[in-house]
């Protein structure tokens, strides 16, 4: 089990990392949390286009998806980006508004990222694990959307 006071520390670490451009620091966030949490299988951060009610993917860890631009209102990212909400699917084969993007994936995790209140983005988690997340993932996943969003904006 990962010990998410520690990947705090890192994440803080990188977030205050100064040398590397704000995409840098996402890509190495990506990269530290889905290389030392055994469930964390895919790590992304979709941000919201500026004009278009669409997400872009800025950053990820893991396989790469073909999934990188979701329309607002499509599958688990989509969903998020117009509820304002965190979104645990314990089992992505119950949704029906769902976009595979691995046929290993058992359970995601989606948590919006704010910026001065406004909804900008979220961080996006797959499980190859079945009912993978709990609320200390929401806990943590919405701490790290926080030291992010001091870099954003
Ligand atoms: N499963 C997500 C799409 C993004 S991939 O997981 C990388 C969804 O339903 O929105």
């Amino acid at each position: 089990m990962a010990n998410f006071k520690q990947l705090e520390t890192a994440i803080q670490q990188i977030t205050n990392n100064e040398g590397l451009t704000v995409a840098e620091r996402l890509e190495n966030i990506c990269e530290l949390l889905q290389t030392s949490v055994n469930h964390y299988d895919w790590v992304g951060f979709y941000f919201h286009h500026e004009e278009k009610p669409e997400l872009h993917l800025k950053a990820f860890a893991g396989e790469p998806t073909d999934h990188t631009v979701i329309p607002f209102g499509k599958g688990i990212c989509g969903q998020v980006a117009e509820s304002n909400a965190n979104f645990v699917v314990p089992d992505v084969q119950a949704q029906d508004n769902y976009i595979a993007c691995s046929i290993n994936v058992k359970s995601e995790i989606v948590v919006p990222l704010f910026v001065d209140g406004k909804n900008i983005g979220q961080i996006d988690i797959d499980s190859n694990t079945i009912d993978a997340f709990d609320k200390k993932d929401e806990q943590f996943l919405e701490l790290v959307n926080r030291m992010v969003s001091g870099i954003l904006g």
